[in-house]
């Protein structure tokens, strides 16, 4: 089956998800409307405990189970959930991913407990037993080997803000084809946003991933794929990159350095962009390796945005998911 078609099964109609596993699994008027409730509770956060939301998830609680590190995404939605008026319990992967029991009776146990998981794992397809044992537990994907959704919204909702609007936009990813670029490209093409992505031959986005963009590419957006840096930043409005080594490839990271050397977002590359085009990374971000520290630390840069945004937008995406009619 194809992911496009799994998105589809776990989301039966506009308004009702259960599960975000990726930006498939949203109709472009739900990413769309996810970004206008990022934009009000970041706007409410404020009022605190006054917030329209701060007692959606009242009695409630939401498990989190991370298998790879994390900041930004920990952090946020543990704030989030709190912010929410819920309660966070924190698995042990070992426990809830290892030999001591299927998958599918993990889910089926939390389903009777909580009302979410926010899982980090490497592969896709565990997200989807979650999804597919548990029907009234909400299944979130805080990143894996394919696909990181949570970042693409908040990237977009950080872009939003500082262009007001998407449409016809230009914005040119350097690097390594992985989960951050294969959300990003879903996202964009659902906003009109066009994806210019250089990455060295072996590392580009993958086909399904190029088709699924393609699928769902609304107002004119175009993803096209270069092995030229320059080639994709020419003009672009703004300029996106991620570590040439993600978690769980440690092991090739020399290797890697040597392939991605002139994917690096330096000065001169920036140069060949718009003027006032902006500089993005999901963090963490390695300088002297995919960005150097002056483009990083430019006025250009909004990569602290983007990781502030990472909280509303997963609030948002929680009111959406588990108190859908009162979002
Ligand atoms: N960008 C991001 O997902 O950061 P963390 O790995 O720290 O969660
Ligand atoms: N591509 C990176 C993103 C980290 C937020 C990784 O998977 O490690």
């Amino acid at each position: 089956m194809t992911m496009l078609a799994r998105g589809r099964e776990s989301t039966p109609r506009s308004g009702t998800r259960k599960d975000f596993l990726s930006i498939l699994d949203f109709e472009p008027e739900d990413l769309e409307r996810c970004l206008e409730r990022s934009a009000e509770v970041k706007a409410d956060r404020a009022l605190g405990a006054e917030a329209p939301t701060a007692r959606l998830l009242s009695g409630r609680h939401v498990a989190m189970l991370f298998e790879k590190s994390s900041l930004r995404t920990r952090s946020t939605f543990e704030i989030a959930v709190r912010e929410l008026g819920g309660h966070v319990v924190e698995l042990k992967p070992e426990t809830a991913l290892g030999d001591r029991e299927p998958v599918a009776d993990v889910a089926r146990n939390l389903e009777r407990w909580v009302e979410a998981v926010v899982i980090r794992t490497f592969s896709q397809r565990v997200l989807e037993q979650f999804a597919a044992a548990a029907k009234r537990l909400h299944v979130v994907n805080a990143l894996t080997d394919e696909e990181h959704p949570c970042q693409a919204v908040s990237d977009c909702l950080t872009l939003r803000e500082h262009w007001g609007s998407l449409r016809g936009r230009t914005i040119a990813y350097v690097g390594d084809g992985n989960n951050v670029a294969v959300s990003l490209a879903h996202a964009a093409a659902m906003l009109g946003v066009h994806v210019h992505m250089a990455s060295p031959e072996g590392y580009q986005l993958r086909h399904i991933a190029v088709e699924e963009a393609t699928n769902v590419a609304r107002h004119g957006a175009r993803l096209r794929l270069f092995t030229d840096p320059a080639d994709a930043v020419a003009g672009a409005d703004a300029v996106y990159t991620d570590t040439w080594t993600s978690m769980g490839r440690e092991a090739e990271a020399g290797m890697r350095r040597e392939v991605f050397a002139r994917y690096q977002v330096n000065e001169e590359l920036m140069a060949i962009a718009k003027p006032d085009a902006l500089f993005m990374h999901c963090l963490p971000a390695h300088r002297g390796e995919e960005v150097t520290a002056g483009v990083i630390e430019s006025r250009s840069s909004i990569v602290f945005d983007q990781a502030e945004n990472r909280l509303h937008c997963q609030k948002a995406l929680l009111t959406m998911l588990i108190s859908p009619t009162r979002a």
